[in-house]
């Protein structure tokens, strides 16, 4: 490294943050185009939140990822707000420049960009999509389903409230259904695509318990969850002979934008990365 250069700091903020995959992505990006810098895990309590981000670019940091439970409280904070933190209430992306927070919500393009990839562009499109939860990651995800095309959703929570709420936001957009948590023949008829956007399967939590039988053969199936890689609700799809897609697209895509505002250069999402994270998952 040349002693003319200073290094770029960028870190993930969260609580806890141990099994955050974000350090082994940003850290072979950074290798990978021979940027001078680092990216490290931060655990932060949230009482220390505000505290944090304030210090942080004094300390040379350009951004930094934000992650559970901080994206409401980084939302808060954030000087300027882009259209997706907007709209979704929340910030999983902190810009530092010229003594400004900027805050960004990049799971949306996140989300519609690993759609695109792994199950094509057309998949909202195609016919009813089912949503399966109401909390935060939900309206990331109505959002990005809504802008790539999908015009018919489906949305099953536990508490029904949290739905209709959902439903109320996105009116203008889709037609949107609310349907009882559980009434699987109501949701899958006719679906082309189901999503989960709980934490339900997610290693630590409970099962997400669907019956999968009425969902028809040509029906695509979505899990943002990563960890494990293949959910039982994937695994259920796969043996049906459904297309999947995991959580790990996501997660790489919506580090892409973040990554090009803290570093100057736009990385590439390859196959390459998915397996050090993929191994990375696999040791955990
Ligand atoms: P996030 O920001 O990750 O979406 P959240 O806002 O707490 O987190 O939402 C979690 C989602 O998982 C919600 O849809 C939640 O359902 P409720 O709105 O009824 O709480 C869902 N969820 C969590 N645990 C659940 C469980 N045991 N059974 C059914 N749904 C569950």
């Amino acid at each position: 490294m040349s002693a003319t250069v200073t290094p770029r700091l960028a870190g993930v903020i969260g609580w806890p943050i141990h099994q955050s995959l974000s350090p082994l992505m940003h850290s072979h990006w950074l290798k990978q185009y021979g940027i001078p810098g680092a990216y490290v895990p931060l655990p932060i309590a949230p009482e220390d939140f505000g505290r944090c981000v304030a210090v942080m670019p004094r300390m040379g940091f350009a951004g930094a990822s934000v992650t559970v439970p901080h994206k409401e409280a980084a939302f808060a904070l954030s000087a300027t707000l882009d259209d997706d933190a907007r709209v979704t209430g929340a910030v999983n992306t902190l810009v530092f420049a010229e003594g400004v927070v900027h805050g960004r919500n990049t799971d949306v393009t996140g989300f519609a960009a690993s759609l695109t990839e792994t199950l094509g562009k057309d998949v909202a499109k195609r016919g009813p999509v089912v949503v399966l939860g109401a909390g935060g990651a939900a309206r990331g995800v109505l959002l990005a389903l809504t802008r790539t095309g999908a015009s018919e959703i489906r949305i099953l929570n536990r508490t029904m409230g949290r739905a209709e709420n959902l439903a109320r936001i996105f009116a203008q957009s889709a037609n949107i259904r609310v349907i009882e948590w559980g009434d699987w023949p109501a949701a899958f008829d006719g679906a082309k695509l189901l999503v989960n956007t709980t934490s339900l399967g997610m290693s630590g939590k409970a099962r997400l318990d669907v019956s999968l039988e009425t969902l028809p053969n040509d029906a695509a199936v979505a899990d943002i969850v990563y960890n494990p890689l293949e959910t039982a609700l994937l695994k259920a799809a796969r043996e049906r002979g459904a297309r999947t897609m995991d959580g790990l697209g996501m997660l790489m895509h919506q580090a892409v934008p973040a990554f090009a505002a803290w570093f100057g250069i736009t990385p590439e999402v390859t196959p390459e990365l998915r397996d050090i994270l993929v191994k990375a998952l696999t040791r955990a």
